[in-house]
Protein backbone atom coordinates (compact mmCIF):
# COMPACT_ATOMS: atom_id res chain seq x y z
CA UNK A 1 0.00 0.00 0.00
CA UNK A 2 1.49 3.66 -1.16
CA UNK A 3 0.33 5.78 1.82
CA UNK A 4 -0.98 9.20 1.01
CA UNK A 5 1.38 10.69 2.71
CA UNK A 6 4.19 9.78 5.66
CA UNK A 7 7.27 11.67 6.98
CA UNK A 8 10.60 12.08 5.79
CA UNK A 9 13.20 10.75 8.74
CA UNK A 10 16.84 10.03 8.18
CA UNK A 11 20.00 8.65 10.24
CA UNK A 12 21.24 12.79 11.58
CA UNK A 13 17.64 13.25 13.00
CA UNK A 14 17.49 9.59 14.63
CA UNK A 15 21.05 10.74 16.04
CA UNK A 16 19.73 14.15 17.03
CA UNK A 17 17.22 12.62 19.08
CA UNK A 18 18.90 9.72 20.66
CA UNK A 19 21.16 12.73 21.52
CA UNK A 20 18.76 14.33 23.93
CA UNK A 21 17.35 11.22 25.61
CA UNK A 22 21.19 11.03 27.03
CA UNK A 23 20.84 14.43 27.92
CA UNK A 24 19.83 16.17 30.91
CA UNK A 25 16.78 18.06 29.15
CA UNK A 26 13.82 15.71 28.19
CA UNK A 27 10.90 18.39 28.61
CA UNK A 28 10.69 22.09 27.30
CA UNK A 29 14.39 23.91 27.12
CA UNK A 30 17.03 25.04 25.22
CA UNK A 31 16.41 23.00 21.85
CA UNK A 32 12.50 24.17 21.90
CA UNK A 33 14.33 27.83 22.18
CA UNK A 34 16.27 27.24 19.09
CA UNK A 35 13.54 25.53 16.92
CA UNK A 36 11.46 28.68 17.49
CA UNK A 37 14.62 30.59 16.45
CA UNK A 38 15.10 28.62 13.21
CA UNK A 39 11.05 29.62 12.20
CA UNK A 40 11.11 33.07 13.12
CA UNK A 41 13.97 33.23 10.76
CA UNK A 42 12.22 30.89 8.04
CA UNK A 43 8.89 32.86 8.58
CA UNK A 44 10.09 36.37 8.86
CA UNK A 45 8.06 36.68 11.94
CA UNK A 46 8.88 38.85 15.05
CA UNK A 47 7.52 35.86 17.46
CA UNK A 48 7.30 31.99 17.64
CA UNK A 49 5.47 29.60 20.27
CA UNK A 50 6.26 26.10 19.31
CA UNK A 51 3.54 24.11 21.31
CA UNK A 52 2.90 20.61 20.91
CA UNK A 53 0.25 20.57 18.32
CA UNK A 54 -1.00 22.95 16.06
CA UNK A 55 -4.60 21.64 17.80
CA UNK A 56 -3.11 23.59 20.84
CA UNK A 57 -1.74 26.50 19.03
CA UNK A 58 -5.08 27.31 17.54
CA UNK A 59 -6.82 27.28 20.76
CA UNK A 60 -4.53 29.83 22.46
CA UNK A 61 -4.19 31.72 20.10
CA UNK A 62 -8.29 31.88 20.35
CA UNK A 63 -7.26 32.50 23.84
CA UNK A 64 -4.98 35.12 23.12
CA UNK A 65 -7.55 36.83 21.36
CA UNK A 66 -9.96 36.60 23.98
CA UNK A 67 -12.68 34.47 22.46
CA UNK A 68 -15.08 34.05 24.97
CA UNK A 69 -18.72 32.28 25.31
CA UNK A 70 -21.27 33.38 22.97
CA UNK A 71 -18.34 35.13 20.40
CA UNK A 72 -18.47 34.44 16.94
CA UNK A 73 -15.98 32.82 15.00
CA UNK A 74 -15.98 31.22 11.20
CA UNK A 75 -13.83 29.19 9.82
CA UNK A 76 -13.91 27.27 6.44
CA UNK A 77 -16.27 24.16 6.36
CA UNK A 78 -13.76 22.11 4.61
CA UNK A 79 -10.73 21.65 7.11
CA UNK A 80 -10.04 18.99 9.73
CA UNK A 81 -12.18 19.66 12.66
CA UNK A 82 -9.32 21.23 14.57
CA UNK A 83 -9.69 24.74 13.12
CA UNK A 84 -13.45 24.77 14.51
CA UNK A 85 -12.49 23.31 17.56
CA UNK A 86 -10.23 25.66 18.84
CA UNK A 87 -13.05 28.47 18.88
CA UNK A 88 -15.50 25.31 20.33
CA UNK A 89 -13.30 25.23 23.44
CA UNK A 90 -12.83 28.83 24.31
CA UNK A 91 -17.03 28.24 24.00
CA UNK A 92 -17.83 30.95 20.52
CA UNK A 93 -20.49 30.01 18.40
CA UNK A 94 -19.09 28.75 15.09
CA UNK A 95 -20.37 29.38 11.68
CA UNK A 96 -18.89 27.74 8.71
CA UNK A 97 -17.80 29.39 5.34
CA UNK A 98 -18.25 27.46 1.88
CA UNK A 99 -15.35 26.93 -0.33
CA UNK A 100 -14.85 28.14 -3.73
CA UNK A 101 -14.22 25.07 -6.09
CA UNK A 102 -11.00 26.74 -7.80
CA UNK A 103 -8.90 26.38 -5.04
CA UNK A 104 -11.02 24.73 -2.03
CA UNK A 105 -10.49 27.27 0.27
CA UNK A 106 -13.03 30.06 1.49
CA UNK A 107 -15.38 31.57 -0.97
CA UNK A 108 -14.07 35.09 -0.96
CA UNK A 109 -17.05 36.81 -2.53
CA UNK A 110 -19.69 34.28 -0.84
CA UNK A 111 -17.60 35.66 2.64
CA UNK A 112 -18.11 39.69 1.09
CA UNK A 113 -22.10 38.76 0.86
CA UNK A 114 -22.43 36.98 4.71
CA UNK A 115 -19.80 39.77 6.11
CA UNK A 116 -22.39 42.28 4.61
CA UNK A 117 -25.57 40.36 6.40
CA UNK A 118 -24.17 40.05 9.27
CA UNK A 119 -23.11 43.96 9.83
CA UNK A 120 -26.62 44.48 9.35
CA UNK A 121 -27.70 42.03 12.20
CA UNK A 122 -25.39 43.00 14.49
CA UNK A 123 -23.57 39.26 14.61
CA UNK A 124 -20.02 39.82 12.58
CA UNK A 125 -17.25 37.62 13.78
CA UNK A 126 -14.70 37.59 16.27
CA UNK A 127 -12.43 36.49 14.85
CA UNK A 128 -12.01 34.43 11.37
CA UNK A 129 -9.87 31.11 11.28
CA UNK A 130 -8.36 31.26 7.46
CA UNK A 131 -7.48 27.59 6.76
CA UNK A 132 -4.70 27.11 3.61
CA UNK A 133 -6.41 24.03 2.16
CA UNK A 134 -3.77 21.27 1.08
CA UNK A 135 -0.95 24.08 1.41
CA UNK A 136 -2.88 26.28 -1.30
CA UNK A 137 -2.80 29.69 0.13
CA UNK A 138 -6.23 31.84 0.51
CA UNK A 139 -6.26 35.01 -1.18
CA UNK A 140 -5.09 37.25 2.34
CA UNK A 141 -5.06 40.21 0.40
CA UNK A 142 -8.71 40.49 0.15
CA UNK A 143 -9.21 38.48 3.30
CA UNK A 144 -7.19 41.25 4.89
CA UNK A 145 -9.02 44.39 3.26
CA UNK A 146 -12.63 42.47 4.86
CA UNK A 147 -10.94 42.74 8.44
CA UNK A 148 -9.98 46.35 8.41
CA UNK A 149 -13.92 46.77 6.62
CA UNK A 150 -15.37 44.67 9.23
CA UNK A 151 -12.69 44.55 12.20
CA UNK A 152 -12.32 41.24 12.77
CA UNK A 153 -9.24 38.77 13.74
CA UNK A 154 -7.49 36.69 11.25
CA UNK A 155 -6.29 33.55 12.74
CA UNK A 156 -4.66 31.56 9.82
CA UNK A 157 -4.72 27.73 10.21
CA UNK A 158 -1.27 27.05 8.01
CA UNK A 159 -1.43 23.56 9.43
CA UNK A 160 -0.77 22.16 5.80
CA UNK A 161 1.11 25.07 4.17
CA UNK A 162 4.79 25.47 5.94
CA UNK A 163 6.82 26.47 3.29
CA UNK A 164 4.06 28.35 1.14
CA UNK A 165 3.64 31.79 -0.20
CA UNK A 166 1.76 34.02 -0.63
CA UNK A 167 2.43 36.79 -3.11
CA UNK A 168 6.05 36.43 -2.18
CA UNK A 169 5.23 36.61 1.49
CA UNK A 170 6.28 33.35 3.17
CA UNK A 171 3.28 32.04 5.28
CA UNK A 172 4.06 32.56 8.80
CA UNK A 173 4.89 36.42 8.22
CA UNK A 174 1.28 37.52 9.77
CA UNK A 175 1.49 40.90 7.09
CA UNK A 176 -2.06 39.88 6.72
CA UNK A 177 -2.67 38.42 9.84
CA UNK A 178 -2.95 38.37 13.92
CA UNK A 179 -1.35 34.83 14.30
CA UNK A 180 -0.18 32.09 12.07
CA UNK A 181 -0.24 28.26 13.01
CA UNK A 182 1.72 25.43 11.80
CA UNK A 183 1.41 21.53 12.70
CA UNK A 184 4.35 19.33 12.44
CA UNK A 185 2.21 16.08 12.48
CA UNK A 186 3.83 13.25 10.75
CA UNK A 187 2.34 14.42 7.21
CA UNK A 188 2.61 17.60 6.72
CA UNK A 189 5.74 19.67 5.64
CA UNK A 190 7.94 19.03 8.46
CA UNK A 191 7.43 16.99 11.29
CA UNK A 192 8.17 16.85 14.97
CA UNK A 193 6.06 13.76 15.50
CA UNK A 194 3.39 15.73 17.62
CA UNK A 195 3.72 19.64 17.33
CA UNK A 196 3.35 22.67 16.06
CA UNK A 197 3.88 25.94 16.31
CA UNK A 198 2.18 29.91 16.25
CA UNK A 199 3.73 32.85 14.90
CA UNK A 200 3.06 36.51 15.86
CA UNK A 201 4.43 39.91 15.35
CA UNK A 202 2.35 41.61 18.04
CA UNK A 203 4.35 41.54 21.50
CA UNK A 204 1.08 41.40 23.44
CA UNK A 205 -0.15 37.62 21.45
CA UNK A 206 3.18 36.55 21.97
CA UNK A 207 3.02 37.44 25.88
CA UNK A 208 -0.04 35.62 26.15
CA UNK A 209 0.62 32.93 24.34
CA UNK A 210 4.03 32.15 26.09
CA UNK A 211 1.22 31.78 29.79
CA UNK A 212 -1.03 29.77 28.30
CA UNK A 213 1.17 27.19 26.64
CA UNK A 214 2.33 26.99 30.57
CA UNK A 215 -0.26 26.85 32.72
CA UNK A 216 -0.69 30.37 33.06
CA UNK A 217 2.34 30.45 34.78
CA UNK A 218 4.76 33.74 35.08
CA UNK A 219 8.32 33.61 35.83
CA UNK A 220 10.11 36.65 35.64
CA UNK A 221 9.26 40.11 37.46
CA UNK A 222 10.15 43.27 37.84
CA UNK A 223 11.36 43.15 41.21
CA UNK A 224 13.03 40.32 42.78
CA UNK A 225 10.87 38.13 44.65
CA UNK A 226 11.43 36.13 47.48
CA UNK A 227 13.77 33.27 46.08
CA UNK A 228 14.94 31.83 42.78
CA UNK A 229 12.42 29.55 40.69
CA UNK A 230 9.82 31.44 42.04
CA UNK A 231 6.51 31.88 40.12
CA UNK A 232 3.09 32.62 40.24
CA UNK A 233 0.29 31.55 38.44
CA UNK A 234 -1.72 34.10 36.69
CA UNK A 235 -4.03 32.77 33.95
CA UNK A 236 -5.64 30.01 33.32
CA UNK A 237 -3.45 27.78 31.32
CA UNK A 238 -2.33 24.56 29.59
CA UNK A 239 0.49 22.12 29.20
CA UNK A 240 0.85 22.75 25.77
CA UNK A 241 4.64 22.69 25.44
CA UNK A 242 6.72 21.03 23.24
CA UNK A 243 9.60 18.59 24.45
CA UNK A 244 13.08 18.79 23.88
CA UNK A 245 13.00 15.48 21.79
CA UNK A 246 10.46 16.68 19.09
CA UNK A 247 12.45 20.09 18.96
CA UNK A 248 15.68 18.26 18.14
CA UNK A 249 13.49 16.44 15.59
CA UNK A 250 12.22 19.69 14.05
CA UNK A 251 15.23 21.57 14.01
CA UNK A 252 17.09 18.96 11.86
CA UNK A 253 13.66 18.84 9.71
CA UNK A 254 13.40 22.22 8.84
CA UNK A 255 16.77 22.25 7.75
CA UNK A 256 14.99 19.93 4.91
CA UNK A 257 12.28 21.89 4.32
CA UNK A 258 12.98 23.52 0.85
CA UNK A 259 14.04 20.32 -0.53
CA UNK A 260 11.03 18.70 0.94
CA UNK A 261 8.68 21.50 -0.67
CA UNK A 262 10.73 21.10 -4.29
CA UNK A 263 9.90 17.20 -4.42
CA UNK A 264 6.61 18.16 -3.43
CA UNK A 265 6.36 20.79 -6.53
CA UNK A 266 7.81 18.00 -8.74
CA UNK A 267 5.21 15.12 -7.98
CA UNK A 268 2.28 17.54 -8.37
CA UNK A 269 4.25 18.42 -12.00
CA UNK A 270 4.33 14.97 -13.23
CA UNK A 271 0.56 14.22 -11.82
CA UNK A 272 -0.58 17.45 -13.52
CA UNK A 273 1.35 16.17 -16.73
CA UNK A 274 0.47 12.38 -16.76
CA UNK A 275 -3.12 12.09 -15.14
CA UNK A 276 -5.41 11.75 -18.34
CA UNK A 277 -8.25 10.45 -17.24
CA UNK A 278 -11.24 12.66 -18.04
CA UNK A 279 -13.56 11.03 -14.88
CA UNK A 280 -11.71 13.95 -12.71
CA UNK A 281 -11.00 17.73 -12.11
CA UNK A 282 -7.17 18.17 -11.42
CA UNK A 283 -5.92 20.39 -8.55
CA UNK A 284 -4.79 24.16 -9.93
CA UNK A 285 -2.29 26.60 -7.85
CA UNK A 286 -3.27 30.24 -7.56
CA UNK A 287 -0.83 32.39 -9.79
CA UNK A 288 -0.07 34.70 -6.97
CA UNK A 289 0.82 31.79 -4.99
CA UNK A 290 3.76 28.95 -3.98
CA UNK A 291 1.62 26.02 -2.46
CA UNK A 292 3.59 23.55 0.00
CA UNK A 293 1.68 20.83 -2.00
CA UNK A 294 0.43 19.03 1.27
CA UNK A 295 -2.36 17.09 -0.77
CA UNK A 296 -3.44 16.21 -4.17
CA UNK A 297 -6.85 16.16 -4.42
CA UNK A 298 -8.71 14.96 -7.44
CA UNK A 299 -12.08 15.94 -7.81
CA UNK A 300 -14.73 13.18 -9.66
CA UNK A 301 -16.13 15.42 -12.42
CA UNK A 302 -19.98 13.59 -11.58
CA UNK A 303 -21.47 14.72 -8.45
CA UNK A 304 -22.15 11.10 -7.41
CA UNK A 305 -20.74 10.24 -3.85
CA UNK A 306 -21.70 6.52 -4.40
CA UNK A 307 -18.95 6.66 -7.83
CA UNK A 308 -16.83 8.50 -5.58
CA UNK A 309 -16.92 5.89 -2.65
CA UNK A 310 -16.64 3.04 -5.07
CA UNK A 311 -13.71 4.24 -6.77
CA UNK A 312 -12.20 4.96 -3.44
CA UNK A 313 -12.37 1.35 -2.61
CA UNK A 314 -11.18 0.37 -6.12
CA UNK A 315 -7.81 2.52 -5.65
CA UNK A 316 -7.18 1.28 -1.94
CA UNK A 317 -7.97 -2.54 -3.03
CA UNK A 318 -5.07 -2.11 -5.76
CA UNK A 319 -2.84 -0.39 -3.18
CA UNK A 320 -2.92 3.38 -3.62
CA UNK A 321 -3.73 4.45 -0.15
CA UNK A 322 -6.24 7.34 -0.80
CA UNK A 323 -7.39 9.04 1.53
CA UNK A 324 -11.00 12.02 1.91
CA UNK A 325 -10.03 15.71 2.89
CA UNK A 326 -12.57 16.55 4.65
CA UNK A 327 -16.01 15.29 5.48
CA UNK A 328 -17.56 19.25 5.48
CA UNK A 329 -16.83 19.66 9.43
CA UNK A 330 -20.70 20.83 9.94
CA UNK A 331 -21.68 17.22 9.37
CA UNK A 332 -19.95 15.97 12.38
CA UNK A 333 -21.75 14.61 14.73
CA UNK A 334 -21.16 16.77 17.17
CA UNK A 335 -21.44 19.78 14.99
CA UNK A 336 -24.75 19.09 13.27
CA UNK A 337 -27.45 20.48 15.36
CA UNK A 338 -26.47 23.73 13.30
CA UNK A 339 -28.42 22.30 10.42
CA UNK A 340 -25.88 23.18 7.70
CA UNK A 341 -26.04 22.73 4.03
CA UNK A 342 -23.33 24.37 1.45
CA UNK A 343 -23.38 23.90 -2.05
CA UNK A 344 -19.53 23.94 -2.72
CA UNK A 345 -18.50 21.77 0.71
CA UNK A 346 -20.84 19.06 -0.75
CA UNK A 347 -19.89 18.74 -3.75
CA UNK A 348 -16.48 18.93 -2.82
CA UNK A 349 -17.09 16.18 -0.54
CA UNK A 350 -18.90 14.16 -2.55
CA UNK A 351 -16.43 14.10 -5.11
CA UNK A 352 -13.02 14.41 -3.34
CA UNK A 353 -10.10 11.86 -3.41
CA UNK A 354 -6.70 12.79 -1.88
CA UNK A 355 -3.96 10.70 -3.74
CA UNK A 356 -0.05 10.03 -2.36
CA UNK A 357 2.03 12.80 -2.21
CA UNK A 358 5.18 13.18 -0.20
CA UNK A 359 8.72 13.93 -0.22
CA UNK A 360 10.16 9.87 -0.52
CA UNK A 361 7.38 9.20 -3.44
CA UNK A 362 9.51 7.21 -5.73
CA UNK A 363 9.22 7.72 -9.32
CA UNK A 364 7.94 3.91 -9.59
CA UNK A 365 5.46 4.74 -7.08
CA UNK A 366 4.03 7.61 -8.36
CA UNK A 367 3.67 5.54 -12.26
CA UNK A 368 1.80 2.98 -10.66
CA UNK A 369 -0.11 5.60 -9.11
CA UNK A 370 -0.74 7.30 -12.53
CA UNK A 371 -1.46 4.17 -14.37
CA UNK A 372 -3.85 3.17 -11.71
CA UNK A 373 -5.93 6.33 -12.18
CA UNK A 374 -5.90 6.45 -15.89
CA UNK A 375 -7.63 2.75 -15.64
CA UNK A 376 -10.66 3.75 -14.10
CA UNK A 377 -13.35 3.81 -16.21
C1 LIG B 1 -6.15 22.10 8.73
C2 LIG B 1 -5.68 21.46 10.00
N1 LIG B 1 -5.76 22.16 11.14
C3 LIG B 1 -5.35 21.65 12.32
C4 LIG B 1 -4.80 20.39 12.39
C5 LIG B 1 -4.37 19.85 13.71
O1 LIG B 1 -3.00 19.59 13.71
P1 LIG B 1 -2.32 18.79 14.90
O2 LIG B 1 -2.47 17.35 14.57
O3 LIG B 1 -0.87 19.23 14.85
O4 LIG B 1 -2.99 19.18 16.14
C6 LIG B 1 -4.69 19.62 11.23
C7 LIG B 1 -4.13 18.26 11.29
O5 LIG B 1 -4.31 17.43 10.47
C8 LIG B 1 -5.14 20.16 10.00
O6 LIG B 1 -5.07 19.46 8.87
Amino acid sequence: MINYSRQSINSKEIKAVTNVLKSNYLTQGPLVQKFEKRIKNFCKSKYVVAVNSATSGLHIACMSLGIKKKDMVWTSAISFVASANAAAYCGANIEFLDISLNDYNINISNLKTKLFKAKQKGKLPKAIIVVHFAGNPCQMDEIYKLKKQYKFKIIEDASHAMGAKFKNNIIGNCKYSDMCIFSFHPVKSITTAEGGAITTNVKKYYDDLKLFREHGIKREFKKKKIRPKYYEQIKLGYNYRMNELEAALGIEQIKKLSHFINKRIKIFRTYKAELKNDLFIYPNISVNSKSSHHLFVILLKKNSKTLRDKIFLQLLKKGVGVNIHYIPIYKHPFYKKKNYSLDNSEKYYNTCISIPIFPTLSKNQQNFVIRTINSIK
